[in-house]
This record gives structure tokens, C-alpha cells and sequence, in this order.
């Protein structure tokens, strides 16, 4: 099958008109060269470069330990590979949250170092002033509510959040926040679908889902989860479109049982 789509870069505007005439935002992470290529040739909108980049590649069990300088490494590689995608990177825990002017010099490094065309942040009201002053810079912000990943220690774990209608209405209060300070965008992680229709709704930027149901203006996953590489991580949320932990072990261990038996290089494989 071939793939066909305008190669146009994408920018935020892009995917503000696309909520306007109600064309649904595809967008998946990518933390390196080569996967990032295949996701910008496969279509998407949006490439998150995601400080999930700490579970996925460097095996952490939560995304609190990476640094912005691995950030800005993951998302040169990306960088350099994408023709069309919208390039967005995380900024990373505690390289924001207190200080506006640390939030401000974490945002122009990685757009600096990086050439990425957004940054994504996780929190509301309470990180107002760090969105401010990335914003003033002229730095397109990506707001990121419901379960916030960096938050993993204070809500004790990844269950769905915004339940309870106290957590909810902030979660509404803290979206409208986003908007009228400047976000481009927002993503809504775990949280009832209905919520994230009523956010998605009232709200005139795009708002991007991932477990928060199909009435979102568009849809994010880790790339590594869609094509099934992790064969014990099974959230309800994610579709798997690919067995690759089968299909990668089965090829290793095709090559291995290759070179034990010599089968492997052939005459026609050496010089
Ligand atoms: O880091 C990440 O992968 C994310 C997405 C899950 C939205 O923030």
C-alpha cells in the first residue's frame, strides 16, 4: 500500500484550522531518527518527542529522572528525520515548574538546540507564570492536564483521573486557564470521555485525547505501544496495530539459530 498526503510542513495554525473544519489530529511520540522517519512518512500531524522517552528507551519507571539535555539529544534525532510533522517536546520535570525565567531558558534551549517548532508542559494555575514567560517568548505551548505523568508521586498512581467533580471542575478551570493565556493546544490524559468532550467542546483549541475517549479533537499514543513492543503493557487505551515483540524476537532468534548453524552469511551475503 502506498501513502499518499500533501508534504506541507505542519504548523500550529494547521492544527487549529483542523479543529475548525473538524478534521481529527493524528499524533504519536517518537524519540529517535529512525522511528520518527517512519511516523512523519506515514502521515501523522504531530510528533510529540514525550519525556515518556524515560520508560520507553532508557527503562525508568517514571519519567522524573530525564534531563533537558537528553531531551534535546531525542529531539535533534527527531528533528533531523521529519519533512512534515509538527515537531512538540516535552519539557522535562523540574526544569520549569517553579521559576519562570528557568522555564523560559529550558524552552529556548530546546528550541535552540533542537529546532523543534513547540514545547509541551504539564499543569495549570499552578505553573501559570512559567507558561507566561515561554509564551512572551513567542514559543508555542502544548498545555497537558488530567494525569500528568510528572505528578506520578503525588497521585500515587496511573489510575483515571478528574472522577470526582472537585478534580474535574479544576480540570476545566485549569483548560480554560491554557487557552486564555496562549496554549496552542492541550492534551487530555486519562480522564472520562464525557469530560474530555465537554473540554473539547467549549474550548477553541485543539484538545488531543489519550484515554480520554473518541470525541477529542485528535488522538495521541506512545508509537512503541501502537506497534506492540511491549508484550506485558496492556492499557485499555491503547490499540495495538502490530505484534513487534513477536515479530522482532522471532527474527532474532531466526538470526541466531542462523549464525550457531552457519546457515548465515551465505555465498551471496560475503565477499
Ligand atoms: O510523554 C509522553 O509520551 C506524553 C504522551 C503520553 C501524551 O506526554
Amino acid at each position: 500500500m502506498s501513502i499518499h498526503f500533501e508534504l506541507k510542513k505542519i504548523t500550529t495554525e494547521t492544527l487549529k484550522k483542523m479543529k475548525v473544519s473538524g478534521e481529527k489530529i493524528s499524533m504519536l511520540t517518537a524519540y529517535d531518527y529512525s522511528m520518527a522517519k517512519l511516523a512523519d512518512e506515514g502521515g501523522l500531524e504531530a510528533i510529540l518527542v514525550g519525556d515518556s522517552a524515560a520508560n520507553v528507551m532508557a527503562g525508568y519507571e517514571s519519567t522524573l529522572p530525564i534531563t533537558l539535555d537528553h531531551m534535546i539529544y531525542h529531539a535533534q534525532s527527531v528533528v533531523r528525520a521529519v519533512k512534515r510533522a509538527l515537531v512538540i517536546v516535552d519539557l522535562p520535570f523540574g526544569t520549569y515548574q517553579s521559576d519562570p525565567i528557568q522555564a523560559y531558558n529550558s524552552a529556548v534551549r530546546i528550541m535552540k538546540e533542537s529546532g523543534a517548532s513547540a514545547i509541551k508542559i504539564e499543569g495549570g494555575e499552578e505553573i501559570k507564570d512559567s507558561i507566561k514567560s515561554i509564551l512572551y517568548s513567542g514559543i508555542p505551548v502544548m498545555g497537558h492536564l488530567g494525569l500528568t505523568p510528572q505528578s506520578i508521586n503525588k497521585f500515587g498512581s496511573f489510575k483515571l483521573r478528574a472522577k470526582e467533580l472537585d478534580e474535574a471542575e479544576k480540570l476545566i478551570s485549569d483548560a480554560k486557564l491554557l487557552e486564555k493565556l496562549g496554549c496552542f493546544s492541550i492534551v487530555l490524559e486519562k480522564i472520562p470521555s464525557d469530560l474530555a468532550e465537554k473540554i473539547s467542546r467549549e474550548l477553541s483549541i485543539p484538545i488531543i485525547g489519550i484515554g480520554a475517549g473518541n470525541e477529542t479533537d485528535g488522538q495521541v499514543l506512545v508509537i512503541h505501544d501502537l506497534l506492540g513492543m511491549n508484550k506485558d503493557f496492556k492499557p485499555k487505551f491503547v490499540r495495538k496495530y502490530l505484534n513487534l515483540h513477536e515479530e522482532i524476537t522471532v527474527a532474532v532468534s531466526q538470526y541466531v539459530k542462523d549464525v550457531k548453524s552457519k546457515n548465515f552469511p551465505n555465498k551471496e551475503e560475503s565477499f
